[in-house]
């Protein structure tokens, strides 16, 4: 289903195109998921689709696949807000059957073209070009990226033998062959896609792109890995958003366009267009979007705030905040994620207490 399309400049040397995924229902991202597709949740205020976006223009796509699913909509008029230096299509996967799945579900748009799978809710420090560049030289059926983890169970894992080639891959073993995770990310040839028609369905009815990957393995073609030295963080939960958006906080230039009114800034904070700051402290790294009015509080380090907020009164730190929220006089907020217009205020009346009107899922700690 090509839904839309926008052409830009693109590069012209070679035949590469990106698959892109932001389907799926992000369950462990309830209750925020109940109205935002995950790969739409901002980190340091830019969806975190949009690195991913990003991230394969960059290593040379032509042409952006983006797999989209239950929140369609959503996912397309957030692309299509803005301009890229790509060609970009929407793909419509019917029903989450797994990784390789997307690869059957886009092979009209994939054709005979090389192309980078990207999992959208993924963020590598960086990007993806030495990779891209790797896997354009030594010519492999596909290339693999891998980093150290703790909990290799959690991931698909390789086996790699003395000269770091790859022997094997498991998706979530029990046993694990070593600490090397799959990162949500691929180079593939056009021969992948018999692989994904080749494999059968996992023990979680999915068909695994580490299966197919498996399948290529099995079948005499070369398959080699490349390490990721920085940082990755897949999305997937709460703790991972607040995760990415410190590590990317830390790595923004200050810029400030908003307006100062006895109020301090200290450390690299980015203050959007008509922002206004009043007898406060800001203390980077942290971004304000546009259009923010913050009174008599303070904003700590690895904060994101969104368009449109008021915070008054209230000290917040470690958190990422949506558009449009409103949070007055409400102590001291830490670690937290919270979704579009949400209001946090004192309560006034009597009886005294705290009072709730919390969607299904949410999460309070007081
Ligand atoms: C998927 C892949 C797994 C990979 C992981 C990276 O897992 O199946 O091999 O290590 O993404 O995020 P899932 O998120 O579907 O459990």
């Amino acid at each position: 289903m090509g839904i839309c399309s926008e052409r830009g400049d693109g590069d012209a040397e070679g035949n590469m195109k990106a698959l892109i995924l932001s389907g799926g229902r992000g369950t462990r991202l309830r209750p925020i998921t109940h109205s935002q597709q995950k790969q739409l949740i901002p980190i340091a205020n830019k969806p975190v689709l949009f690195y991913a976006i990003e991230d394969v223009i960059e290593a040379g796509a032509e042409e952006v696949g983006i797999i989209v699913g239950p929140n369609k909509e959503q996912v397309i008029e957030t692309v299509r807000s803005k301009a890229w230096g790509a060609e970009v299509e929407f793909i419509f996967q019917g029903e989450p059957k797994g990784l390789a799945h997307t690869i059957l579900v886009a092979e009209e748009f994939l054709g005979d073209d090389d192309f980078i799978m990207y999992l959208g809710d993924n963020v590598i420090k960086g990007g993806i070009l030495k990779h891209s560049e790797k896997f354009r030289e030594s010519g492999p059926d596909s290339l693999v990226l891998l980093t150290e983890v703790e909990d290799p169970q959690r991931f698909g894992v390789a086996d790699l033998d003395e000269e770091g080639r790859v022997r094997r891959l498991v998706e979530k073993p029990k046993v694990p062959p070593s600490n090397y995770a799959l990162v949500g990310i691929y180079f593939f040839r056009p021969s992948i896609v018999e692989a994904c028609k080749r494999i059968k369905p996992s023990w979680r009815n999915e068909l695994e792109i580490t299966d197919a990957i498996q399948w290529l393995l099995d079948s005499g073609r070369r398959v080699e890995a490349s390490i990721v030295d920085g940082w990755w963080k897949d999305t997937g939960k709460a703790e991972d958003i607040l995760e990415a958006n410190r590590l990317i906080l830390d790595e923004m230039r200050p810029k400030n366009e908003g307006v100062l009114r006895s109020s301090r800034i200290f450390g690299r904070a980015v203050v959007g267009k008509g922002c206004v700051i009043e007898n406060s402290e800001i203390k980077g790294p942290c971004i304000l979007g546009a259009n923010c009015a913050i009174r008599d509080s303070y904003i700590g380090p690895y904060t994101s705030i969104n368009d449109g907020c008021t915070i008054e009164g209230t000290e917040v730190e470690d958190s990422v905040i949506m558009e449009g929220c409103t949070i007055s006089r409400a102590g001291r907020i830490v670690e937290s994620l919270i979704g579009k217009n949400v209001v946090i205020r004192e309560n006034g009346r009597r009886p005294a207490g705290h009072r709730f009107i919390a969607g299904d899922s949410s999460e309070i700690l007081l």
